[in-house]
């Protein structure tokens, strides 16, 4: 078996081939542009193996993946390359058009050109839109994207849906809550806030701080992947969430405990535009048809996720410097202004 990873420098990409290159004797191409987001250190354990090779590649580029789709001939893609950022959506939408739409346009397309057997495209519960308590998304709900980042992935997931429907390429579609674990880039909620946390930084919280997400252990993701990859059917979409619902400012104060600090550091700062006030979705059909499970609860996961920020603090510092000081300062300067 040889799979082709898409953003498997990222983060949830990056344990994903670290998950098959433990459980596996698959062999894996990881094809990553490395983006601000992609980092080489997440797999440094397994570099060297003989079953895995790093091609670096925009996924928008045809040339590039039509001969990578040639030259390596997969028998599966699982795609997670992807601007994934909900903030950077909204600074600056034109990358993540370019490459969560028209990157997964360029894959499909290779693919249906190749004899693969199975095309996983990750996705997310956000194209879902803010659901109402006590609605939970299943896999038939309508599509109601808020952000940029949102739209784009639910208009990949359309396109690759077409390519099942019209082409017959094998394609599955799973669409996750919020995850969280080690090696989360420090612009999303649970690792910006153990960092500041960590440097006894302000915690910035948006708006009331009573939107409500859905978290899920990154490795209980890459479990529910796996799942859909060899037991999935073509054709269908699969929620995978963590089923643990919780107020963003419940997280920061349970953040702001197991890191020792104060509520002092909590900031509420300028809401985000658009924000989906909550999300929820239902992972039965999943569930029913693998037997797949969340294994990690969220106490147990957020304890480790802190302890690995904590011992790795070299890996926190050198993604934080260069561009993600721009980043911080166009995002949050504004904002904690505007508060102020
Ligand atoms: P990430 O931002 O950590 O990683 C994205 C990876 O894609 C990086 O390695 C980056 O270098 C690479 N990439 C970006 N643009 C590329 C391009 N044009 N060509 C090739 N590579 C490119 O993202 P993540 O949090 O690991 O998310 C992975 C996938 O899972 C995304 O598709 C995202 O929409 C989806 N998802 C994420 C979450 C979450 O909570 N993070 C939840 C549900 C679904
Ligand atoms: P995020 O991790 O960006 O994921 P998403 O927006 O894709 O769900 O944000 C999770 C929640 O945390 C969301 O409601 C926005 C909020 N949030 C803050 O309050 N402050 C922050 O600094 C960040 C990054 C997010």
């Amino acid at each position: 078996m040889k799979i082709l990873v898409t953003g498997g420098a990222g983060f949830i990409g990056s344990a994903f081939v670290r998950m098959l290159a433990r459980e596996t004797d698959w062999h894996i191409v990881n094809f990553d542009a490395l983006t601000y987001a992609g980092n080489l250190e997440n797999l440094a354990g397994i570099a060297e193996s003989d079953r895995y090779r790093f091609v670096r590649g925009d996924i928008c580029d045809q040339e590039l993946v039509t001969s990578l789709f040639a030259s390596e001939r997969p028998d599966a893609i699982v795609h997670f390359a992807a601007e994934s950022h909900v903030d950077r959506s909204i600074l600056s939408p034109e990358p993540v058009v370019r490459t969560n739409v028209n990157g997964t346009f360029t894959l499909l397309e290779a693919a249906r050109r190749s004899a693969i057997a199975r095309f996983v495209h990750v996705s997310t519960d956000e194209v879902y839109g803010s659901l109402e308590s006590p609605l939970e998304a299943t896999e038939e709900f309508p599509l109601n994207p808020s952000s940029p980042y949102s739209a784009a992935k639910a208009g990949s997931d359309l396109l690759a849906r077409s390519y099942f429907i019209t082409f017959k390429l094998p394609v599955l579609i799973t669409r996750a809550s919020n995850n969280y674990g080690p090696y989360q880039f420090p612009e999303k909620l649970i690792p910006l806030m153990i960092a500041n946390a960590i440097d006894h930084k302000p915690l910035p919280v948006y708006g009331d701080g009573m939107q409500v997400r859905d978290w899920l252990y990154v490795d209980d993701h890459c479990r529910g992947i796996r799942s859909v990859l060899e037991h999935g059917r073509e054709g269908q979409i699969y929620n995978i969430g963590g089923n643990r619902s919780l107020p963003n400012l419940e997280v920061v104060r349970r953040i702001l405990e197991l890191t020792g600090r104060g509520r002092d550091l909590i900031s509420y700062v300028t809401d985000r535009p658009g924000h989906d006030r909550r999300y929820a979705l239902s992972s039965e059909k999943l569930m029913n048809e693998t037997g797949w499970r969340p294994e990690v609860d969220f106490e147990t996961g957020l304890a480790r996720t802190i302890e690995w920020y904590r011992s790795n603090a070299s890996w926190v510092d050198r993604v934080r410097s260069g561009e993600y000081r721009t980043y911080y300062e166009l995002n949050y300067g504004a904002r904690a202004e505007a508060m102020s």
